[in-house]
This record gives C-alpha cells, sequence and structure tokens, in this order.
C-alpha cells in the first residue's frame, strides 16, 4: 500500500507522527508538507522531537490569504500526485493544507481518507469548518474520533466510510509523554513548579485579526495575580506588536514551544486557557481544567464531562472561571484507548483495492 500524506501546519505534525510510526512498519508513505508553517519553532522542531520522517516534498507555499495559500497547494501538489499515484491521500484535521490535499486527490480519483472527520463547530466563519465540511464530503475514508464526529457526518447524509477510531492526539500524548518529563527543562528555566502558573494559547482568526478582542484577552490576563506562561503563535505575536500592547508582569509571553515543552507545561498548569483545539484535549487527559476562550467547541465531549468551559473573549467570564472552575474528579476515556493509528492503518489496508 502506498499512502500520501499531506501535512503543513503544527497539529498536523503531531497527528501525522502517530500515524506515520505504524504505517511505515509495512508499507510505503510519501510525505508532503505544504510549507504552511515553516519557522522553526512551528514546523523542524516537530519533526525532531517526534521522530518524523524528512518530508519527500516540501511545496514551501508560506504564508498569504486563503485564496492565494490554498491555490499554491493546489498547483504545487497536483503533479506530485499524478507522479506518484498513490492508494490514498491521507489528510488530517482542518487547516488549508487538509482542504488543498483532499481537493487534489479527489480532481485526479484518488481516494481521501480524513483524519478527524466529522468534527463541527457549527460556526460558517471559522476558515477551519469550511476545510472540515469539504474535506469530509470528498472523502472516502472517514476516520472519527468519538460517537459524536460520526453523528455529525450522518446529519450531513454522509453514511459510508465513517469508522470511529479514536483520536490520534491521544496516541501521541502517550507515547511523548515521560519523555517530555525526562527531557523538557522548561519549568526549571521559566522558575516554575507544579500548579504555579496558568498556561495560555491563542492563534484562531477570530480572536487575533480582532484587536479589540485580543487585546482584551491580553488584558485580562493581566488582570489575574497568578502568572501565565504564554507561547505566542506567531500570528499572534504579528498582531500583539502591530497594536504595540505590553501586557502586565505577570504574563510572559514566550517563543512557541517544542512539543515535549509544551507537554510538560500542560501536564503541570494549574489551569489552561486556550482556542486550540488540540491543547483542550491535551488538557483533559492530562486532567488540566481548561478555559475555552471561543463561543464553542468541536470537542464537546470535554465540556460534557466538566472539564472545559467555554466562555468566549468576555472579561467577566474568563475572571469568573479562572476564579471558581473545579472539574469533577473522574475522566472518562473520551476519545479511544491510544490505539487510533492501529485502527487507521487497518482500516486503509482492508480497503485498499
Ligand atoms: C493554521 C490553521 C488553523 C490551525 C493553526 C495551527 C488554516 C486556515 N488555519 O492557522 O486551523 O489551528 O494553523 O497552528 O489553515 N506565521 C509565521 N510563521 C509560520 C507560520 C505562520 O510567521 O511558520 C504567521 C504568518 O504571519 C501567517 C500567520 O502566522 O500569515 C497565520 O498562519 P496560517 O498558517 O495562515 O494560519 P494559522 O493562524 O497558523
Ligand atoms: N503546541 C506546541 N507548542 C506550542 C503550542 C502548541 O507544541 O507553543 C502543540 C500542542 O501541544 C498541540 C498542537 O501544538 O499538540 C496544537 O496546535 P495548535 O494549537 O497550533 O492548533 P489547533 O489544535 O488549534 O489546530
Amino acid at each position: 500500500m502506498k499512502i500520501l500524506t499531506v501535512v503543513g501546519a503544527r497539529p498536523q505534525f503531531v497527528k501525522a507522527a502517530a500515524v506515520s510510526r505504524v504505517l511505515r512498519e509495512k508499507h510505503t508513505e510519501v510525505l508532503v508538507h505544504t510549507g504552511q508553517h515553516y519557522d522553526e519553532t512551528m514546523s523542524q522542531v516537530f519533526f525532531r522531537e517526534l521522530g518524523i520522517p524528512e518530508p519527500d516534498y516540501n511545496l514551501e507555499v508560506g504564508s498569504a490569504g486563503h485564496a492565494a495559500q490554498t491555490g499554491e497547494m493546489l498547483i504545487r501538489m497536483e503533479p506530485i500526485f499524478e507522479k506518484e499515484k498513490p492508494d490514498w491521500a491521507l489528510v488530517y484535521g482542518d487547516t488549508n493544507s487538509t482542504l488543498a490535499g483532499a481537493l487534489v486527490a479527489s480532481k485526479l480519483h484518488i481516494p481521501v481518507a480524513h483524519v478527524e472527520a466529522g468534527l463541527r463547530s457549527f460556526n460558517r466563519e471559522m476558515p477551519e469548518e469550511i476545510n472540515r465540511v469539504l474535506t469530509d464530503h470528498v472523502s472516502h475514508l472517514l476516520f472519527c474520533p468519538a460517537q459524536k464526529a460520526a453523528d455529525n457526518l450522518k446529519l450531513e447524509g454522509v453514511t459510508s466510510g465513517a469508522h470511529i477510531v479514536g483520536d490520534v492526539m491521544y496516541d501521541a500524548v502517550l507515547r511523548h509523554s515521560e519523555m517530555a518529563d525526562k527531557k523538557s527543562t522548561i519549568l526549571d528555566s521559566l522558575g516554575l513548579g507544579a500548579k504555579q502558573y496558568l498556561l495560555a494559547t491563542v492563534h484562531r482568526a477570530a480572536n487575533v485579526d480582532d484587536t479589540v478582542t485580543l487585546l482584551n484577552i491580553l488584558e485580562t490576563l493581566s488582570l489575574l495575580s497568578e502568572t501565565v506562561v504564554f507561547p505566542v503563535h506567531p500570528r499572534t505575536r504579528k498582531a500583539i506588536q502591530a497594536a504595540g500592547f505590553s501586557p502586565g508582569e505577570n504574563v510572559n509571553l514566550i517563543e512557541p514551544v517544542g512539543y515535549l515543552d509544551m507537554l510538560r507545561l500542560e501536564k503541570n498548569a494549574r489551569m489552561i486557557l486556550t482556542d486550540s483545539g488540540g491543547v483542550q484535549k491535551e488538557a483533559y487527559w492530562f486532567g488540566a481544567p481548561c478555559v475555552t476562550l471561543r463561543e464553542e467547541t468541536e470537542w464537546v465531549e470535554t465540556v460534557e464531562a466538566g472539564w472545559n468551559v467555554i466562555v468566549g473573549a468576555d472579561r467577566g467570564r474568563i475572571l469568573n472561571a479562572v476564579r471558581t472552575f473545579a472539574p469533577p474528579s473522574p475522566r472518562p476515556n473520551l476519545f479511544g484507548d491510544g490505539n487510533a493509528s492501529q485502527n487507521i492503518v487497518r482500516l486503509l489496508e482492508s480497503e485498499t483495492r
């Protein structure tokens, strides 16, 4: 079996690392990096720490508006698919790289397999929602992390090819959690101990591109009495710089951290405030209460389990959550048992003609 995997953005490196390791035990993988993320701290560090093989192709599309970025990916990817003739195109999540891979492959009649299928925020103003819906509707195999995602697909009339396999990010967490404890020195270098800080990440367009919203979040964090460790996504860094904003002394804006440092920070945070999809789930797996800085989430299971609270970018709701949010103790396995990658490879094998 020959699989052409398309990745491009930070969370996709984490997801693909888990599946790639299992896939390459028996099969051929051609790895295409679109170049959507390209900084050392947004790309290479993940390849190094997660042992991902060098990409066979790097399209080097870089940053641009949605049309230019996605369009360049389509143009540069098509000849690669034509040359490689894979049995499957394997795409992850909901970024522009996901949609580009799915679109090119489906037009060439190459079946598409989508990891993290069926997730919905039901907010079509999110570029990610458009990417997910369109990708799911051209996919032949749809790998859902949990039941709700499969239900969402059914509601849209996608009835064949969907399988609940668990979450590949959980596979990655299980594999790297101990390694993070052994290798990461981030807490020492920040002079922090367990539960002595809050961890924050913000990068969604809705929070970053509107300066009033972004500054409201940062000003709110600055009002807190606790230290806030805030690894800053480059998109957010640029917006903060453009606004000329300096946060309070308790807010430590640092460069984006590598995966192992991030896991260590998540495991030891008293609480996590985030608009990231992946970080909401990692918070759950590590038992860190999560405050989601959005008005909705795709990961509703974590909210229903009582470990995630939705507060948007509203100052009063954020402050209230930081001061009072106390999840219950049980944390059932919501997203599988850590074998999502094996399940995915098995299904790819059985569905290959
Ligand atoms: C993208 C995904 C988002 C995902 C996120 C993960 C889309 C539409 N969005 O958002 O779903 O959650 O990745 O992190 O695909 N930049 C750099 N260096 C880099 C990468 C980006 O400086 O290595 C800056 C550029 O100014 C760029 C901006 O960040 O314009 C945004 O990057 P882009 O990849 O377009 O979107 P993300 O916000 O990263
Ligand atoms: N992450 C990281 N360093 C950081 C921020 C995030 O390693 O500074 C990891 C995080 O642990 C998770 C993934 O990147 O595995 C999530 O990516 P991101 O928040 O950029 O995207 P999303 O999940 O929202 O699409």
